[in-house]
């Protein structure tokens, strides 16, 4: 019987890296935080000011040392360039299930491959790491780019939030889209 193991770090993709959370990246973070598109890309409606940031770095450091969450830092692998943020929330033990969010920052790193590398990381982590058995996310119809990366990666559409959510002035749909631990196997055999 082997017992090798392949200790291929789930931090470490392709095109980024991933990490804790610093205070240090308020600056990196403000940058693009507040502009619309970013706004209606998480669903925050509002522009948010440094202090509320700095508050929320407070508490995800304290929801990570809970094991309740973890955002994670996306950094260019070969540059540390700060790009975003990825998270595993709401982790729940008992289900072993969790949400999953992703957003590239300044739009001129989007549709670099980033985003689809981080998403793999952070199911590598749920998955092989905290052993959960269900990742889902909820996503705007209208997002293409997450739709597609998501799909491509596995998670299936499995509801639609009918106009669940105001965006630009209407009513849109947010989908629900899901992946099981032994559809993640099958694709990412161990
Ligand atoms: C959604 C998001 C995370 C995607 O990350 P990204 O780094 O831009 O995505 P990638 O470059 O890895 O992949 C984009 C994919 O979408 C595809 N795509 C882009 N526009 C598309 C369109 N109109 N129709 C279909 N596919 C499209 C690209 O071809 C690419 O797929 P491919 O690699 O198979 O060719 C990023 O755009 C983002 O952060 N947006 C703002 C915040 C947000 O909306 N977050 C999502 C919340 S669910």
């Amino acid at each position: 019987m082997s017992s090798e193991i392949e200790f291929k770090s789930p931090f470490i993709g392709k095109k980024v890296k991933l990490r804790a959370v610093e205070m240090d990246d308020l600056d990196d973070i403000m940058e693009h935080w507040n502009t619309y598109e970013m706004r209606i890309g998480l669903g925050k409606y509002i522009p948010e000011s440094r202090q509320q940031r700095e508050e929320w770095i407070k508490r995800v450091d304290k929801e990570m040392q809970k094991g309740e969450a973890y955002n994670l830092v996306i950094l260019e692998k070969e540059t540390g360039k700060f790009l975003g943020i990825v998270a595993l929330k709401r982790v729940n033990y008992v289900s072993r299930t969790a949400f999953m969010s992703v957003a590239i920052y300044n739009p001129e790193n989007q549709g670099k491959g980033y985003g689809t590398d981080a998403v793999e990381c952070i199911m590598k982590i749920g998955f092989d790491v905290l052993n959960l058995h269900r990742l889902e996310l909820h996503v705007y119809d209208f997002l293409v780019s997450g739709r597609h990366i998501y799909k491509k990666l596995g998670f299936k559409e499995t509801g639609v939030r009918r106009k669940a959510s105001f965006v630009a002035g209407k009513y849109v749909d947010d989908l629900v889209m899901d992946i099981l631990v032994e559809e993640y196997r099958e694709l990412n055999p161990i």
